[in-house]
Formats: C-alpha cells, structure tokens, sequence
C-alpha cells in the first residue's frame, strides 16, 4: 500500500488573478458529423420541438450553462457558402462539403443556429470563411446578421423572417489557416493581410463587434510560433483575440503522463502570452491581445473508426469519440488550466458541444446521454463564476515519461461575490493513493463547507453509454472547515468541487 500523498494550499480574498470571462466556458457546434444533424437538429424525433431542434438535447446543454457557442466550423468554415443555409428551405442546395467529405443539406443554417442559441441560453460566436472567401462575404454576412435594416443583406434577413438583427458580437477571421489541411489554406503572410483588411471592414459595418485572430493549430505546427507574431505584427491594432487550439489523447496508454498533460496547456498559453507581449512591445501599443483558447478537448478514440467512414453522405458518426473516466480528470486540469491565466484567457470553447467529440451524445431518434466529461464541464461553468483566485500551492509531485514535477493536486479557486461563495476545483492526480489536502481560508471569515462534490471510479477505462451511466459524481466528500482550515481527503484519481457557502446566506 502507497502512503498517502498531500498538498497544502492558502486562498485569500486579496490575491486576485482576474474577473472571470463567464466565455471560457464556451463551446462549439461544427456542421460536422452529427453535430447538427441527429444532434441539436432532428424533426422527426420525438422531442423536437416547432424547429426541428431537439428538447432532450437542449435540457443536457442547458445543464451546462454554456455562454458562447462557436459555428460554423472549424475545417467546414473555409469551404462555406453561408447563403446556401438562408431563405426558404426548399430552395437550399446539398453541396460537397469538403473539409469531412460529406453531403451539407444546409437545412441549418444561420438563422437557425441563432435561434438555437436563443434556445439554449447562449450566444453566437461566429466564424467567417477566409478559405474559399475572404473581404466580401465577411462584410456581406455581417451586413446580413447585425445591420438593422435598409440596406441589401439587412433587408434580406428581414425578408427571411428576422426582423431583429442577431448583434453577434464575437467573430473569427477564418478557422486553422496555418493548416495545409484547410481549404484555402495560407502562408502567414498571406493570412496575416487578409485578415487585416476582413477586420478593418467588419468593423466599418459593426463597431461593436470583438474579432478572433487564427494562431496556430496546435503547439507542434512548424510554424509556430512564428505563426502568433506574424499574425499579430499585421493585425495587432485591429483584433481583440487570437485564438488557440489543441487535442490531447492517451495514445501509449500511460495514464499517469496523460493526466500531466494540462502542465503542456500551461506552457502554450504561457508562450502565446509572450507572443501577445512581445508584439505589444514592438508596436509600443497600450492595447493588451487576450486568448481565445477557442477548441480544445480530448481527440483520439474515434480516429481509427473515422478511417471507416463512407464519403459523401448527410451527417456520418465522425469524431464520435466514447470518453472515459480518466478524460473527464484531464478535462478538469484543463477548465483549472484555463482559470489559472484567466487574465488573460477571455475565451474558451469545448470543441465540441454534441456527438462530435462531445460532452453530449445521442442516437439518432433515441436518448440522449451525458459523457464523462460533462460533468468537470458542468462543474466548473455552473460554479466557476466570478473572480479567480491565485491559490498557493505546495503539493508532493511525481515524475512521468514527459514531465518532471507534476504535482498530485492541480487546483484553482473562484471567488462569487455575487452568491457569497467560494469554490475549490481540485484533481488529484494520484493513480494509488488519496491525497490528504489542507487549504487555509481565514481570509474568509464565516464560512462553511456547502458539499464536496467528487467524481471518482476505480476504473479509468470507464464510460457513459446510452441508458448506463458508469461515471456520474455525488456529493459525499469528506471536506469540512475548522478555523479557517479546510481538510479534505481526495480520493485517488479524482475530480473535487469543494463549495464553501456564508453561514447564514
Ligand atoms: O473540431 C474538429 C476540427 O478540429 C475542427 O474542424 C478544426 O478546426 C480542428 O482541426
């Protein structure tokens, strides 16, 4: 029997790192699989509400309290026609889709999705296709979604049944166009001008508007980072955000690096950071770049399947990866990876939000179920609201195959002033033993220990399908608070939500 292992942490209310942007807990929808079709969209199903849209899905999305929702790629962006998805139904054309090789019935399509997003309590984040497109279809559909009224594209929504613009604030200039895989793909040059110049024109329509800059695809791009600075030595003054992305996945089966892989998210966004920095520098610019940390997740179960599929056909299972329990621990270091910087991660989107690589999974016209890692999901965008605070930390560390001073706990605490709580999120990354942790909270007078939430299972390998939920949490942890000291015992490979509420609130 190992011996216990343990970790020591003080949170006060003083030590701030940043009001939390409620958008990294955002999400995306691609048309992609049967993300849109069999998933949020399926009018023969049972549930489907006057739209199509499915109600069992949205309560499961709802339950996430997801702000943001990105669409409508991702890969499919840069081939994207957006007017083939407006106007009545039966005129809109089935293409190639040729980013996932399928057949794109366009019965979604914009409108569509902004009603969904209505729906769901969300808003828009939409991205633009810079592939196939560039300048004219950016300003024509902004003209269409946000302009009010009185001119071409405006007047066209209107004729289309929306009166009301969607005011969709947050748009992307193009998705991964660092990527040789992308349609359209660039060189950074290339990108960083016409992004520019798709800014600099967006804005002419909407002043409003916040715009995401692509870096790189993933930290081993060639170009990176190169690919950031690039980007931002043309674009600096015109965008807000530039965006990141990244998939992990237990390829070699070695679970204990694979749950230190949040240490590899760390040092990314710690490097884009510099980059931003740098450029701020160069420019002698006031302006500060934020993170849009716009996809990530686990990607590696479905890869070999995803050799299997039969193109051009309307919403294939691609990207259907089944997590298990072990995905949802790294998930949460992830979330905790993301509140750690967020002074400077503003955005965040759980690539994706259903079938596809997705926290929610269905069958077409059945059930529709939670996977593991929805619930760290859930946790942390339920109540991880309100400001971050920098936690001190000394935890007893191991080493892996990649990393060296992983420590057993990864945490971050938040601080809701509004509901006079404080939350600690805490993995302990252990494999053998429960992890004994103390963390000092006189700087909250008053409190106490509201529930502990804990989401363990002896089996990493263990999923959720449909009608069999093997990883679900219950609240019996065993934190409790006794003069301004929390102690909690964590479970082995587990992931903790310790709420502590004013007595009396
Ligand atoms: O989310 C799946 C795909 O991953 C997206 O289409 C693309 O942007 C990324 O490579």
């Amino acid at each position: 029997m190992t011996s216990q292992v343990k970790a020591k942490m003080i949170i006060d209310k003083e030590f701030v790192i940043s009001r939390i942007d409620k958008r990294i807990y955002g999400s995306f929808i691609e048309h992609l699989g049967r993300a849109v079709y069999g998933g949020i969209y399926e009018p023969d199903h049972p549930e489907a509400d006057d739209f199509g849209f499915r109600k069992d899905v949205l309560e499961l999305v709802k339950g996430l309290n997801v702000p943001i929702v990105r669409y409508p790629g991702g890969n499919m962006v840069s081939g994207y026609n957006w007017e083939d998805g407006v106007g009545p139904a039966e005129n809109r054309p089935r293409k190639l889709e040729l980013a996932w090789r399928t057949i794109e019935p366009n019965l979604v399509g914009t409108n569509e999705f902004a009603e969904w997003c209505r729906k769901a309590g969300s808003e828009v984040m939409m991205a633009v296709n810079l592939g196939t497109r560039g300048v004219d279809d950016a300003r024509n559909l902004i003209e269409y979604c946000n302009h009010p009224g009185g001119s071409y594209y405006s007047d066209l929504r209107i004729s289309h049944g929306y009166k009301e613009p969607h005011r969709i604030k947050t748009w992307c200039l193009g998705n991964e166009m660092d990527g040789p895989w992308q349609i359209g793909h660039k060189t950074m040059e290339e990108y960083g001008r016409v992004a520019l110049e798709t800014a600099k024109v967006m804005r002419w329509v909407d002043p409003d508007i916040e715009l995401v800059a692509c870096g790189s695809s993933h930290s081993s791009m060639p170009t990176f980072p190169q690919w950031e600075a690039t980007t931002l030595e043309h674009t600096y003054d015109a965008v807000d955000y530039i965006s990141l992305h990244q998939y992990f996945g237990n390829r070699d089966g070695d679970s204990a690096n694979y749950l230190a892989l949040s240490l590899e998210m760390d040092r990314f966004i710690h490097t884009i950071i510099s980059v931003c920095d740098y450029m701020k520098a160069k420019k002698r610019s006031r302006k500060t770049i934020s993170l849009s940390f716009d996809e990530w997740n686990v990607w590696y179960h479905s890869n070999d399947a995803d050799k299997r599929i039969e193109p051009w056909t309307v919403a294939p299972p691609q990207l259907e990866d089944v997590y298990n329990f072990e995905d949802a621990l790294l998930v949460g270091t992830l979330l905790i990876s993301f509140l750690k910087r967020s002074d400077r991660v503003k955005i965040a989107c759980m690539a994706q939000l259903v079938n596809v690589i997705a926290p929610i999974m269905t069958e077409n016209g059945g059930t529709a179920w939670k996977q593991t890692i929805y619930y760290p999901y859930m946790h942390a965008s339920v109540y991880g609201r309100g400001i971050a605070l920098k936690p001190v930390i000394v935890s007893d560390k191991y080493d892996s195959k990649d990393f060296t001073d992983v420590p057993y706990l990864e945490a971050a605490a938040v601080y809701n002033d509004e509901k006079d709580e404080v939350v600690v999120f805490a993995v302990n990354r252990s494999l053998e033993s429960a992890l004994e942790l103390t963390c000092d909270v006189r700087s909250f007078a008053g409190y106490r220990v509201a529930e502990h939430i804990v989401l363990e299972n002896p089996d990493l390998k263990a999923v959720n399908t449909a009608g069999s939920e093997k990883v679900k949490p219950h609240s019996g942890g065993n934190a409790r608070l006794d003069d301004g000291l929390v102690s909690a015992l964590l479970p082995k490979q587990s992931w903790n939500v310790i709420r502590l509420t004013k007595a009396g609130a």
